[in-house]
């Protein structure tokens, strides 16, 4: 496809079973929450997904909002995949989400089923598409009754819209109460996407056991922090990095000498075990077999090819994750 061979794309791909569905997601997947928006540039955006197709990433991750503006991700992917994939449509995982702020009012945030139902439909047309395969509720509503969004979930799934569907950002607790329901309701919940990382890591507090126990699969989102976890930041802001092009969910003030330090550290680990930091990162949440999918992000299509390549040290010795955990303590 345009210039970039899709020959090999399953040759050396690791897919793990989600859950206890029979829905198999590759180890790495790639989000589209920053460099999809109408404020980048189209070709890049386009290579991007076709370099993540070509090494078997057939999970792409988007929501009602990315972009900027919002909802513009779902419009550039809807793009590429009418020019480029069309044909390859069954072969492709597309997941989107609702709960955060999308549209002015009452109707446009959190987990109504008014919201949720309308918010869906949008996405479909903006990305041309008959049905997601995965649909989530984006973050946990405290104001909605927890059965209304749901229901909403599981009507989705009725509808022939969503295939799967998932949950986002919820703690242990809540999490454990929804997945309950949806499979009373006949609708299993497939997967659950927390954000987690070597510098976040509070899912291992109970919500990774639930997951396991129940059979729900586990997508980490953010693995490389942003950009923290990788050698970029070593040596100042680079101007094409995010905290230098974006700066609202990332920015200067996370570059404390603190976490410099840890960085510079990991990065050590990382070289002694002939691996770049950011794919150390990678392989350190897919050591553990219950992480069916690692959700990254990148603005080039270089990034991607070296995520790739960490799949080839997935084992860590025990010194190695002891030195791992004594410099993030
Ligand atoms: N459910 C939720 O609430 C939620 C929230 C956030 C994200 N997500 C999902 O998770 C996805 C990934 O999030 P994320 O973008 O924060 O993930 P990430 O993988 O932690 O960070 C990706 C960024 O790191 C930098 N990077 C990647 N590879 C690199 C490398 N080899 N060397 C140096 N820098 C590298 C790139 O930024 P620069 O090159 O621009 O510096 C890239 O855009 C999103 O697209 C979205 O689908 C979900």
């Amino acid at each position: 496809m345009n210039n970039i061979d899709l020959t090999n794309r399953y040759k050396s791909m690791i897919y793990r079973q989600c859950g206890e569905s029979g829905l198999k997601l590759p180890a790495i997947s790639l989000g589209l929450w920053h460099n999809f928006g109408h404020v980048n540039v189209y070709e890049n955006s386009r290579r991007l997904i076709a370099t993540a197709f070509s090494k078997g990433i057939t999970h792409f991750d988007l929501a009602n909002n990315y972009g900027p503006p919002p909802g513009s991700a779902e419009e550039t992917f809807g793009k590429i995949l009418e020019e480029n994939f069309k044909s390859y449509r069954d072969e492709i995982i597309v997941s989107t989400k609702a709960g955060y702020t999308m549209w002015d009012g009452p109707y446009g945030d959190w987990g109504s089923k008014k919201y949720l139902v309308s918010s869906l439909d949008q996405s479909l047309k903006r990305m041309k598409l008959d049905y997601v395969d995965i649909f989530y509720h984006h973050r946990p509503d405290p104001e909605t009754p927890l059965e209304e969004t749901m229901a909403a979930l599981s009507l989705m799934v009725q509808q022939g819209k969503a295939l799967y569907v998932g949950i986002s950002n919820y703690q242990a607790t809540d999490a454990e109460k929804a997945i309950k329901m949806l499979r009373e309701m006949g609708t299993p919940c497939l997967i659950h996407q927390p954000k987690y990382s070597m510098f976040e890591r509070w899912v291992e507090n109970g919500l990774i056991d639930i997951l396991k126990e129940n059979g729900v699969g586990c997508i980490p989102f953010s693995p490389l922090a942003q950009g923290l976890l990788t050698d970029k930041y070593l040596h100042g802001v680079p101007a094409d990095s995010r905290i230098a092009t974006s700066g609202i969910f990332l920015n200067e003030s996370s570059l404390t000498a603190e976490t410099l330090s840890k960085i510079a550290k990991l990065n050590e680990v990382a070289k002694s075990r002939n691996q770049k930091l950011a794919q150390m990162a990678i392989s350190w949440l897919l050591k553990d077999e219950r992480v069916t999918s690692v959700l990254i992000g990148a603005s080039k299509a270089e990034q991607i090819l070296d995520a790739v390549q960490a799949l080839n040290n997935i084992s860590f010795t025990s010194q190695e994750l002891g030195r791992i955990d004594e410099i993030l303590s």
